[in-house]
């Protein structure tokens, strides 16, 4: 798929502004602090309904103003209108300007990859961060993921919140903690299938790729779970086996809401053994693996954005991912410096030079 046309009215620094894309390569230039990060979040933003930089929505809306619009043509088979309207904390989800009410109906439509150095987190930070990101790029290729997780969401609160009454209480229904249990062990389960699905095909293609750009071999990513290899009747077990933790610590301490999702070099962990610019291999490696997996099983060509891709990868590497992108994929890149992207990878792109007073679009040949 490919986003042709992108308009923008009050977010970030554009005020109004909009822009006629390539179907093929789209290379975002300029200064610091332009603004090319800002357009390649508006598309990932109308994709998903979430930035990659924030979690808060009122930072997307121009400084001067109180509600910011968001509207792609996106062309597949046929071409459709998408729009985002942000106002007042809330934000309204259109399909060719028909409100879609749930966004788990909205989200998974416009299929992106993204890489900026943002991604550093899905090997970096905390499970709570790495469950996060993985949860937002499976959710792009199954909708159902969502709706299982918000359903566990949902009755994992109820289950802690009872859980919390119980330290309390003497006397207590157990039989509605086991209605809780069963319920969270259903929705568990299918949430576990799916990521579990989910990362075994990431590792068909993972090390592969990162074996192409950096010659080295042996990584693979993790997928941790206490539901591991695991029946529903031994996972009730557990559970009963744990009442009486939970009830004293007021909460659930079992189940697919703690999972983590671990990078391994060989055999160690990649983020304590790997160097900056090999971990940020690894995260295209990643992103590589998914857009393999969007084409070979989503039979859908997602769109892919590099953002920020030059600092700390040295240009022989570039050129090694540039030569493994498919060809028929919609790129967009934004750089600081033009002489970052080798001639070849510049010949048939569209070309958005940001300037303090204006754009100007070239059209390279
Ligand atoms: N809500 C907002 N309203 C107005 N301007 C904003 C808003 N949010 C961010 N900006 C401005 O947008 C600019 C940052 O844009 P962006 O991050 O896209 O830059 P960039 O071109 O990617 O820079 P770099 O090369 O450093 O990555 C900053 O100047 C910032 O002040
Ligand atoms: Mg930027």
């Amino acid at each position: 798929m490919q986003i042709l046309q992108l308009k923008l009215i009050n977010f970030r620094n554009y005020k109004q502004i909009q822009f006629n894309f390539s179907p093929k390569k789209n290379i975002i230039l300029g200064n610091n602090g332009l603004g090319k990060t800002n357009i390649v979040e508006a598309i990932y933003y109308l994709a998903l309904t979430k930035s990659f930089r924030v979690n808060n929505d009122i930072f997307l809306i121009n400084n001067e103003s109180n509600y910011s619009i968001v509207e792609g043509q996106v062309k597949e088979t046929i071409k459709n209108d998408y729009k985002i309207i942000i106002e007042n904390k809330n934000k309204r989800v259109f399909i060719n300007n028909n409100q879609v009410k749930k966004l788990s109906d909205y989200i998974s439509k416009i299929n992106i990859i993204s890489f900026n150095p943002e991604d550093l987190k899905l090997i970096k930070d905390s499970p709570n961060i790495h469950r996060q990101l993985i949860n937002i790029e499976i959710s792009q290729f199954d909708n159902n993921y969502l709706k299982n997780l918000s359903i566990y969401n949902k009755i994992l609160k109820q289950r802690n919140s009872y859980l919390k009454n119980l330290s309390f209480k003497k006397n207590y229904n157990i039989e509605y903690l086991y209605i809780l249990t069963d319920k969270l062990i259903d929705y568990g389960i299918n949430i576990y299938n799916l990521r579990k699905l989910y990362i075994e095909n990431i590792n068909i293609y993972l090390n592969i790729y990162f074996k192409k750009i950096t010659n080295k071999d042996g990584l693979y990513l993790k997928y941790v779970s206490n539901y591991d290899n695991l029946n529903k009747d031994e996972l009730i077990k557990k559970y009963k086996n744990l009442y009486q933790t939970d009830i004293n610590y007021g909460k659930t301490t079992f189940g697919i809401h703690l999972d983590d999702f671990i990078f391994y070099y060989q055999t160690e962990i990649a983020k304590n053994y790997l160097s900056e610019g090999e971990l940020k291999n690894v995260v295209i490696a990643f992103k590589l693996a998914e857009i393999n997996i969007f084409i070979n099983i989503k039979k859908k060509i997602p769109i892919l954005i590099l953002d920020d891709l030059f600092s700390e990868i040295d240009s022989g590497k570039i050129n090694k991912i540039f030569k493994l992108l498919k060809k028929n994929l919609q790129i967009f890149i934004t750089t600081t410096d033009i002489n970052n992207i080798d001639n070849k990878t510049l010949q048939n792109s569209k070309i958005f030079k940001l300037k303090n007073n204006g754009i100007e679009e070239i059209i390279y040949e």
